[in-house]
């Protein structure tokens, strides 16, 4: 039960995979984002070529090296990876939105480096579209896969992205534990599925995980 698949069962399949952070610009030379590397997403990555997927990645800036067989397009900003993501949307028969997604731009970023004028500097930001909430909104056959961050309340609240973002499979992250989550090769989550009870993942390699969930895709 422990063996990671090696059977290309996801032959004939076309899986977009987002991964990475995204960055949003404050001035040319700053810029505000999260602690996300990119290792969960290039594992479902890479594990989605192995079992015989045609994949597209679509990733943030991360260290991680190249993986070979993807369709691999960088973007930077949430903006952009809204953009080839739905460039890509409707021909897809798995969608995996593994991104941590900056949930804010800066409203008006300066077009000259900020200086340290005063003793306080306010940034105002607004608001980024939710990607995976719209692609809910809008799936047909798709089978979409969500993932949850939190630091408190795992189940609950990721529970309820769930639903609102109208997801088959929510991949709940608790991000507050070091030894886990961003940055680490490890990970412990839970799966959620409409109508189905929680399902615990103990902390294993982001490589099971990513083994995990696609066999559990596989079998809806
Ligand atoms: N997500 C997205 N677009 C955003 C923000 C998040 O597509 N603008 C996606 C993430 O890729 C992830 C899921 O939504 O698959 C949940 O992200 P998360 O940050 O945990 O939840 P949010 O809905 O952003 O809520 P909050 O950060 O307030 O907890
Ligand atoms: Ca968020």
């Amino acid at each position: 039960k422990n063996q990671i698949s090696t059977v290309k069962d996801l032959t004939g399949k076309k899986i977009l995979i987002t991964a990475g952070k995204t960055l949003e610009t404050i001035d040319p030379v700053r810029y505000i984002t999260n602690r996300s590397t990119g290792k969960m997403g290039y594992a479902l990555a890479q594990t989605a070529v192995e079992r015989g997927a045609e994949v597209t990645l679509i990733s943030g800036p991360t260290n991680l090296p190249e993986i070979s067989n993807v369709n691999f397009i960088s973007i930077i900003t949430t903006a952009e990876m809204f953009e080839e993501v739905n460039k890509f949307f409707e021909q897809m028969d798995i969608v995996i939105m593994a991104a941590a997604v900056s949930d804010y731009r800066i409203e008006k970023p300066a077009t000259q480096k900020i200086k340290k004028k005063s003793a306080t500097l306010e940034i105002k930001l607004v608001k980024n579209v939710d990607i995976l909430k719209s692609l809910g909104q809008k799936k047909n056959k798709q089978i979409l896969v969500g993932f949850a961050a939190e630091t408190q309340n795992l189940l609950e609240n990721a529970s309820r992205k769930m639903q609102e973002k109208n997801v088959d499979l929510l991949v709940a992250n608790d991000v507050s534990r070091a030894d886990i989550g961003f940055g680490s090769d490890q990970n412990e989550v839970t799966f959620l599925r409409p109508d189905h009870k929680p399902v615990l993942i103990g902390k294993s390699d982001k490589k099971r995980i990513a083994a995990k969930v696609f066999d559990c895709i596989i079998g809806f």
